[in-house]
C-alpha cells in the first residue's frame, strides 16, 4: 500500500523526508515523490517511477528541494499506471496546495466531473488529485475551514498529508481507515503511515483516529475531530524496533497479511458495489457478449488456480455458464479448444508469472476475450490483458500468498453476480439477498480470525506429522486444495489435498493410526457424504480435524478435534473457511521452525518456466 511522510522543523526537510520513505519501502510502491515549501514559499515537487533510489538521485538526496518543511510518498497504485504524473504529491492547479494521500477515494469520479465543471484541470488519473483541487476550492485564506470541508466531502480511506505555500511551516493531515502516526519532536515534528519512517528520529508519537486531522508546526500539534473541535490525544512511547514495525508488531509478514484480509477483501469489493449494484467499472462486458461465449476458461498458478478452482461453483451456479479451470503451465502446451467464444479469466497476485502470460497470449491468440484479476497495477498480465478487474488487497510480502488468494475469491464472487445481472439469469430478490451476503464476508473473515484465536495450540498437536490429509467435495473440495498448498509450501510437510469421494478409489491405502485428516464440511449439499468420508478414514486409525459450522453437531461429535468457521453462504464458503488452514499452517510452521516469509526454493512471482 502506498506510505506518506511529513516534516516542519529547523532541519531541511528534503533529506528527512526521503529517509522516511526509504523506511516505508517494504510495504511495496511503484513510483515516490517529495513536495517541500522553500523561503520563497514555493512548492517545490520532485516525483518518479521505480525505486526511492531514483528519487534520491533527482533530488540529490534532496538538496534540490531547499526548505523546512515538507511531504513525500511512496505509492502502490490503485488508480492509474505507475507514471511520474500519477505520482504523488499532487497539486493544486495555482500551485499552492500538495497533498499526498494513502487510501482509495471512493467518489473521486463525481468529485472530478464537479471540479472540471468548476474549472479545475486534472494532470493524473489518480483518485487522489481530487483532493488537491477541492481544498483549493474551499480556500479563502482559512486552511482548517477547508480542510474540514473538503474531508466531508470525501468517501473512502485516506491518511492525508497537505501543505500550503501560504502557510510555509504547517502540515495539515487527517486520517480515516488508513494509518496515520505523528511524530513529536523538540522545535521539530512529523508524520508517517507507520512508526518505521518515525523511531530514527522520535519514539514520541500521537496516533491518530478515523475522523480525526491535525495541524502541524515545528512547536505544536493540535488535533481536531471532523467537526473542527479540539481533540485531547496523549503521547505514546514507541518501544518497537525497526524491524518489528515494519511487520506492524507481527512476527511474520504472513501473519500480518492474514490479519489483513479483512480490510483487503473490503477494500477490493465496498468501492465496486454502489446503488445495491455491483459496477465493475474497469469491465465492459455487455449481456449480448456474455450470452454468445459458450464457455469460461479460467487460467492461473499455484494459489491463483486454486481461487479459480473455487470461484468455479460461484459462476457456474449463478451464471449458469460452463466453468473450466486450467493450470497455466499445462494449457500453454495443450493445443486448447479456445476460440472468440471463451472468455478467459486469468488470476495472478504478482501479475508477473511467466506460465500464466505465456497462457493468456496462447488464448488471446487464438480468439478469446481476457479479462485479468491481478493484484499490481502495471503489471505484465493486467497491461496484456483486454480488461483488468484490481485486488486492492495492498502489496504482499510472504511468498505465501493469504489476502492475495482471498481478494481474487472476492473479485470471482462480484464477477458471478454482475455476469448473472447482465445476462438476465437472477431474480432481483437473489440477486440482492447475494450482494448483502457479499457485502458480510469482509465481517465474516474477521469473525473466522477471532473464532481461531487459539489455534496456535492446535498447531502444536500436529506440527510433527510427515503428513496431512485434506479432504472434502465441491465447494469444500476447492478448499482443501489451498489448505493443503499452504500447510506444505511454508511447513514442509507432505499435505494431500483429496475429493472425499475419491478416497476409497486408492489412496484410502495410505490412511493408517494416527494419520491427521483435515476435513472441510461446510457445503451442506454434500455434508451427509463428507461425514461418511470420515467415518471410513476413521475406522482405518485416521485422526480428524473437521472445520465446520457450530451448528454442525453430527460433525462435531464425530471428529477428533473441530475447526469452527462463521455460517456462510455455501458459494462464498471458501473465503472464510480459508482463513483457520492458513493460521494452522502458520503456526504448524512457526513450531517447526521454517523461514515462513521465505520457504526455501521458492519466489513470490514465478516470472520464469
Ligand atoms: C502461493 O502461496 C504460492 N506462493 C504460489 O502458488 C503462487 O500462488 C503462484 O506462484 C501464482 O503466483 P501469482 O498469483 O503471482 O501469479
Amino acid at each position: 500500500m502506498c506510505g506518506i511522510v511529513g516534516y516542519t522543523g529547523f532541519q531541511q526537510a528534503g533529506p528527512i523526508l526521503l529517509e522516511g520513505l526509504k523506511r516505508l519501502e517494504y510495504r511495496g510502491y511503484d513510483s515516490a515523490g517529495i513536495a517541500v515549501i522553500n523561503d520563497k514559499r514555493q512548492i517545490l515537487i520532485s516525483k518518479v517511477t521505480g525505486r526511492i533510489a531514483n528519487l534520491c538521485e533527482r533530488t540529490q538526496d534532496g538538496s534540490s528541494c531547499p526548505g523546512n518543511a515538507g511531504i513525500g510518498h511512496t505509492r502502490w497504485a490503485t488508480h492509474g499506471a505507475p507514471t511520474d504524473t500519477n505520482a504523488h504529491p499532487h497539486v493544486s492547479n495555482n500551485g499552492r496546495f500538495a497533498v499526498v494521500h494513502n487510501g482509495i477515494i471512493e467518489n473521486y469520479l463525481s468529485l472530478r466531473k464537479e471540479l472540471v465543471a468548476n474549472g479545475y484541470h486534472f494532470e493524473s488519473e489518480t483518485d487522489t488529485e481530487v483532493v488537491a483541487h477541492l481544498i483549493d476550492m474551499y480556500y479563502d485564506g482559512d486552511i482548517k475551514k477547508a480542510v474540514i470541508r473538503t474531508l466531508s466531502r470525501l468517501r473512502g480511506s485516506y491518511a492525508l498529508g497537505v501543505i500550503c505555500q501560504e502557510q510555509p511551516e504547517k502540515l495539515y493531515v487527517a486520517r480515516e481507515a488508513s494509518p496515520l502516526i505523528l511524530g513529536v519532536g523538540v522545535g521539530e515534528n512529523y508524520f508517517a503511515s507507520d512508526v518505521t519512517a518515525l523511531v530514527s528520529y522520535t519514539r514520541n508519537a500521537i496516533y491518530l483516529e478515523d475522523g480525526e486531522f491535525a495541524e502541524i508546526t515545528p512547536d505544536s500539534i493540535t488535533v481536531y475531530d471532523c467537526s473542527g473541535h479540539p481533540v485531547q490525544k496523549k503521547v505514546t512511547r514507541i518501544t518497537w524496533d525497526i524491524q518489528a514495525a515494519e511487520k506492524g508488531g507481527y512476527e511474520h509478514f504472513m501473519l500480518k497479511e492474514i490479519m489483513e484480509q479483512p480490510a483487503a477483501v473490503k477494500a477490493t469489493i465496498a468501492p465496486r458495489i454502489k446503488d445495491g449494484e455491483i459496477v465493475l467499472d474497469d469491465i465492459e462486458l455487455t449481456g449480448e457478449y456474455l450470452g454468445s461465449i459458450d464457455k469460461i476458461v479460467i487460467t492461473a498458478c499455484g494459489s491463483a488456480y486454486y481461487a479459480g478452482c473455487a470461484g468455479k461453483y460461484a459462476i457456474e451456479k449463478i451464471c449458469r455458464i460452463p466453468v473450466q479451470v486450467e493450470l497455466a503451465s499445462e494449457l500453454r502446451y495443450s493445443d486448447p479448444i479456445i476460440d472468440e467464444r471463451t472468455l478467459l479469466i486469468v488470476l495472478s497476485q504478482s501479475g508477473e508469472t511467466a506460465d500464466t502470460i505465456a497462457a493468456m497470449k496462447e488464448c488471446k491468440r487464438r480468439g478469446a476475450k481476457t479479462i485479468a484479476i491481478v493484484n499490481v497495477v502495471g503489471s505484465t498480465i493486467a497491461k496484456e490483458a483486454d480488461h483488468t478487474i484490481y485486488t486492492w488487497a495492498g502489496p504482499e510480502i510472504a511468498v505465501a500468498t493469504t489476502k492475495g488468494y482471498t481478494t481474487q475469491l472476492a473479485v470471482l464472487y462480484m464477477f458471478s453476480l454482475y455476469a448473472a445481472k447482465k445476462l438476465g439469469r437472477i431474480g432481483e430478490e437473489d440477486y440482492l439477498s447475494l450482494l448483502k451476503k457479499l457485502k458480510s464476508l469482509p465481517k465474516q473473515i474477521q469473525e473466522a480470525i477471532d473464532m481461531n484465536s487459539s489455534i496456535d495450540r492446535m498447531a502444536k498437536k500436529y506440527y510433527n506429522n510427515s503428513s496431512i490429509f485434506y479432504i472434502g467435495r465441491n465447494t469444500d473440495y476447492a478448499i482443501a486444495l489451498e489448505g493443503a498448498l499452504k500447510m506444505k509450501e511454508i511447513s514442509y510437510i507432505h499435505a494431500e489435498s483429496y475429493a472425499a469421494g475419491e478416497l476409497k478409489h486408492g489412496t484410502i491405502a495410505l490412511i493408517s493410526d494416527n494419520q491427521p485428516v483435515i476435513a472441510l464440511c461446510c457445503n451442506q449439499s454434500v455434508m451427509e457424504k463428507t461425514m461418511s468420508n470420515i467415518v471410513e478414514v476413521k475406522a482405518r486409525g485416521a485422526k480428524v480435524v473437521a472445520v465446520t459450522f457450530r451448528e454442525n453437531e453430527k460433525i462435531v461429535s464425530l471428529a477428533d478435534d473441530v475447526i469452527f468457521v462463521p455460517n456462510v453462504e455455501t458459494l462464498f464458503s471458501a473465503i472464510v473457511e480459508i482463513i483457520p488452514l492458513q493460521l494452522l499452517a502458520y503456526y504448524v510452521a512457526r513450531e517447526n521452525g521454517c523461514d515462513i516469509d521465505k520457504p526455501k526454493n521458492l519466489a513470490k512471482s514465478v516470472t520464469v518456466e
